[in-house]
């Protein structure tokens, strides 16, 4: 009962909020009301929100994700597949939005998003500002995890690799092909350095589109591409008994046993294995 009042709420307390927004003297019954729906045991705080009763239907067990539905054992082509679904399913938003993490040479994480570019056999390529905070972390730690989350389908595709950067011309080629106010954009924003004010990035804009206005703008040097790697590739499908599908192809390092216990062979010298959920 608890359970199923505080699902109610958890679906309602935005408009509950909206409600009581004319009568903002009463925020504290927008408190009282997160500890009634939302807290099934007493708290300290009455700003603690208890979500333990969010939680989504993924598939049945008939719709689960068993090796036989691979459509290759060659992980890019089976990403391919995953992905071209993800771009058809009109739900998700943005296919090739992921979250990228990278990491300071001590080891302290970061993640954002960005937008996938484009990925073959050599890897999965973005772009982005390489004095950024990604940037700066790439350059003394080249290593990065990918993260797509296609929320309708249920799915997540983690991928790891060793990123590079891509040629300078390949850089130049997909920043001309973008719309020339991107391009500027680009050129504007000096990207996760502290500005003024949005006045300082509107002003700089409208002086750098006055000076490219009948001509080119150039690729400044500290814009550009990367390529992750990849020597791990996993999928994963949500199933509501949270009995989750994983199948993970991992690329055996020098010197490692062609295959470990439950790993099996897969296509270009990639293995595969079943995860527990
Ligand atoms: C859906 C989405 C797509 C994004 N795509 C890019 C991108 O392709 N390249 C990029 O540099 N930033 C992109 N951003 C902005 C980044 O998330 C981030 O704010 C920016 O790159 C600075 O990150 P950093 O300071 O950690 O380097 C995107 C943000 C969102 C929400």
């Amino acid at each position: 009962m608890i359970r199923a009042l505080s699902v109610i709420a958890s679906r309602n307390i935005g408009k509950i909020g909206e409600y009581c927004k004319p009568y903002a003297f009463l925020t504290p019954c927008k408190h009282k009301l997160n500890s009634l729906f939302f807290c099934t045991k007493p708290t300290d705080t009455h700003s603690a929100m208890d979500l333990s009763g969010m939680r989504k239907k993924y598939k049945g067990d008939d719709q689960c994700f068993e090796e036989d539905q691979l459509v290759s054992l060659d992980p890019i082509k089976q990403f391919g597949d995953w992905f071209e679904q993800a771009t058809k399913c009109p739900e998700v938003g943005e296919a090739n939005a992921m979250c990228i993490s990278t990491a300071t040479k001590d080891g302290r994480p970061s993640a954002r998003m960005v937008l996938l570019k484009g990925f073959s056999h050599e890897g999965f390529r973005f772009f982005t500002n390489y004095e950024s905070r990604k940037g700066q972390e790439l350059e003394s730690n080249p290593y990065a995890c990918l993260v797509f989350y296609w929320e309708p389908l249920n799915r997540q595709v983690r991928i790891e690799g060793n990123v590079e950067r891509i040629p300078f011309q390949s850089s130049c080629d997909y920043f001309h092909s973008r719309p020339k106010s991107s391009q500027i954009g680009a050129v504007v924003s000096r990207q996760s350095t502290a500005i003024p004010d949005r006045e300082y990035l509107r002003q700089k804009n409208a002086e750098l589109e006055e000076r490219y206005k009948d001509t080119d703008v150039p690729m400044p040097d500290y814009w550009g591409g990367y390529i992750v790697k990849p020597y791990y590739i996993e999928f994963w499908q949500g199933q509501t008994n949270r009995l989750h599908d994983r199948i993970v192809f991992t690329r055996p390092k020098k010197g490692e046993p062609e295959l470990k216990d439950m790993q099996h062979h897969a296509e270009g010298g990639w293995v595969y294995q079943r995860l527990s959920p």
